[in-house]
Order: C-alpha cells, then structure tokens, then sequence
C-alpha cells in the first residue's frame, strides 16, 4: 500500500494568525516523515502564510479548498488553480459536499473543475458522498459512481493518475456520525472497481480518502479498513495537538 494521506481540511477556519500558531505548534511537534503524506487545507487567505511556515518541510502538502474552473476574469470572490499554484498549493479540493450542498455546486462543474486543476497544475482531490435521504434509499453507489464519473469527465485517464478521492458521506459530516470502517470499505471498493475500469491497474496508486467525523478515536480503524487510503479531517483537524495525534496513528 502507498503511504497513508492525513489531509485536514480546515473550512472557514484558521485565518493568517491562528493559522501561523497553529503551525508553529504542529511542526514543533512533528519532525518530518515519509511514511505518510500531510496535506492542509487552509482557507484561501491563509495559504500564504501556510506556505512561509512549511517552507522547508517537503514532506508536507498545502492544498486549497475550491477553484473556479477558469482561468481568470470577471469573477467576484473566486480563485484560479493557476493562481493557487502560484501561491504555492499543488492540490485543490473539488466538490467537497459542503460546495455542493450550501453553495449548490454541480457534477458538471465539479468536471470542469478537475480539468482546471490539472491544467494548472495542481493535483484535484475530487470529494464524493450521498447524503442521508440517498442513503436511505439504497442509491450511494449510484451516487457515488455518478459524482466519480461527472468529476472525472473532462480530463484524459493518463492526467487521473495523480488525482485523489475522498469518500465523504453527507450524513456523517460534522455530526459526529462516523461511517464504520466496513461501510466505508465497501464504497471505497466501488470507488477503485470504477477507477480501475478507466485507467486499469494505475488504479492502486490514486489515494482514495475517507472522511466524515473522523477523530482520534476511528482514525486507527477507519486506516486499516480495506481500499481506505487516507483521511480527510475537518473538525479534529483545527486542534494542533489532536490533529498530531492522528497523524501519529
Ligand atoms: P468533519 O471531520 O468535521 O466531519 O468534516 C469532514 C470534512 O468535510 C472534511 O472535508
């Protein structure tokens, strides 16, 4: 298995201040590995300083929560994956479910965003996940299948190697409610099944994340559990000490 990915993705969480704070502590307290991949998912208006104080730290990934599909115009408030490469991130989040379900993102645009990631430069880590009532009705495959499909649309099987996923059920995100490692197992099976199916036994090497209420207690599990690859932490990551104590799982 390739090295397990601990990504936090910090929301609207931690501007310049705390965010330099919180580093400070962070890599105090964690000298350099690699056996693992770190990535931190600052809000845009901290990227920079996430950048000045992991300089030197080559282990550690800086990545950004959204992108806009294009690559500059007349777009109030958005952000270009070239000019977040240009700050120093080189992974972008898409369709994470809170894009999708506050701000109404859709599968389409998530496509769009993946290629604009790629193009730049930039590794996308396409989010995917059903919420509660597509659950219930027995269609997370379906959803999940679909979402993997729409994000990966406009880019070539070669440029998806390089790519991640993160499995995040929309039920399970913020509200304590953790998929158990055996559910999570499952749709990450059929998640590499249709990976596999577009870019064959490359596959294997594109991370496939879980994430929703993940904290100390299920990282260790959840990380264990069959095709989980990595995690993909809100919550549990905005605290230095207990963010450390997952990545140390
Ligand atoms: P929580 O860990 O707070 O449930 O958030 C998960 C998430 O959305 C990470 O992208």
């Amino acid at each position: 298995m390739q090295r397990p990915v601990f990504a936090a993705n910090w929301k609207m969480h931690n501007g310049p201040s705390d965010a330099r704070a919180f580093l400070r502590s962070f890599l105090t307290h964690n000298a350099r590995r690699t056996d693992r991949q770190v990535i931190f998912f600052p809000p845009a208006i901290s990227v920079t300083t996430v950048r000045e104080m992991i300089r030197e730290r080559t282990d550690i990934l800086l990545g950004v929560q959204n992108i806009h599909w294009e690559d500059k115009g007349a777009f109030t408030g958005e952000l270009s994956a070239g000019m977040a490469r240009d700050a120093g991130a080189t992974v972008a989040l898409v369709g994470h479910s809170e894009r999708r379900h506050v701000f109404g993102e859709r599968d389409e645009e998530t496509g769009k965003k993946v290629k604009a990631a790629v193009r730049a430069g930039l590794s996308p880590m396409l989010c995917v996940g059903e919420t509660l009532a597509e659950r219930e009705q027995g269609r997370t495959e379906e959803v999940v299948l679909r979402q993997l499909r729409a994000g990966t649309a406009e880019i070539e099987p070669s440029q998806m190697v390089g790519m991640l996923v993160a499995y995040e059920p929309v039920w399970a995100i913020g509200t304590g409610k953790t998929a158990t490692p055996g559910d999570a197992s499952v749709i990450h099976a059929v998640i590499r099944a249709e990976l596999a199916g577009m870019v064959g036994e490359r596959a294997k090497g594109i991370p496939i994340c879980y994430g929703g209420s993940v904290n100390r207690g299920t990282a260790a599990s959840l990380l264990e559990a069959g095709d989980v690859d990595g995690l993909l932490v809100g919550g549990a990551s905005l605290d230095s000490e207990g963010w450390s104590s997952i990545v140390r799982t």
